[in-house]
């Protein structure tokens, strides 16, 4: 099923008109003058928003300070794995989504590079670096943030740096129980399948050279790939496979 047929733009008040015309364009979806009885991307005083499943997602940075303030960054898992001592670490995140485990890696200093394939979810998020652009407590993290809207498979090979890290958060295959996590990308979810090319985007990560590739799985999932890690950190409800190479 292709979702952009259940997906209309509506304006509300205060909504950037012109942005809206230009994703209406990008996406081939109609600007409706009422809200669409699946899924709507609304444009309001705020910015853009996805409504749907009774549920208005919108991603907003200011969210993660308290996760990224007051010493409490390097009690991230992600931080703690990703440590380095390099002076201007570099980081791709190949499958970004909204951008929230990027922004951790941004704000312990990686320059990221996001790649993201699903053009709603790009534009939810491109919104949203550029709101925290506005945002001076948010501005110099985001500024480390850099969006590639397309498929990292075809374009991450074409990337001429050498990171520290490639990051890798495809789609979890779906799960049985509903869990405050699963709630929270319901609507997102709605918009992907899970990854059906796990041996392809884990071969363009290789072609990077990286030092480390971090795949983030559910707790009891499968290997991303059947590739064996190097170690593995796990917390309550995921892990971390980390393949030094
Ligand atoms: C689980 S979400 C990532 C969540 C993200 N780590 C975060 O912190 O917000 C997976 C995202 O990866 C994107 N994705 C999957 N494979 C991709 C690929 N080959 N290239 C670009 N984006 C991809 C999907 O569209 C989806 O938005």
């Amino acid at each position: 099923m292709n979702v952009l047929n259940n997906l209309v733009i509506y304006l509300e008040e205060n909504g950037d008109c012109e942005a809206a015309e230009v994703l209406s364009r990008q996406l081939g979806v109609p600007i409706s003058d009422s809200m669409g009885e699946e899924l709507t991307l609304v444009f309001d005083g705020t910015g853009l928003s996805l409504v749907g499943c009774g549920m208005r997602y919108q991603g907003d940075f200011a969210r993660m300070l308290n996760r990224v303030t007051k010493g409490r960054l390097h009690h991230e898992m992600l931080v703690r794995i990703a440590k380095t001592k390099a002076e201007h670490p570099v980081a791709v995140d190949a499958a970004a989504g909204m951008g929230e485990d990027s922004f951790l890696l941004a704000a312990a200093g990686y320059e990221v590079t996001l790649f993201e394939q699903d053009a709603v979810i790009a534009a939810l998020l491109k919104d949203a670096l550029c709101r925290a652009g506005q945002d001076e407590r948010l501005r110099e993290i985001v500024g480390r943030m850099h969006l590639i809207e397309g498929n990292s498979i075809a374009l991450m090979p074409q990337l001429d740096i050498s990171p520290e890290i490639v990051y890798l958060d495809p789609m979890f295959p779906p799960r049985k129980k509903s869990g405050l996590i699963q709630k929270k990308l319901q609507l997102i979810q709605k918009l992907e399948q899970p990854c059906a090319d796990e041996r392809e985007l884990y071969d363009a990560a290789v072609s990077l050279r990286p030092k480390k590739i971090i795949i983030k799985r559910p707790l009891n999932g499968a290997l991303l790939a059947g590739k064996k890690p190097s170690y593995t950190v796990k917390g309550k409800a995921i892990r971390y496979d980390v393949v030094v190479l």
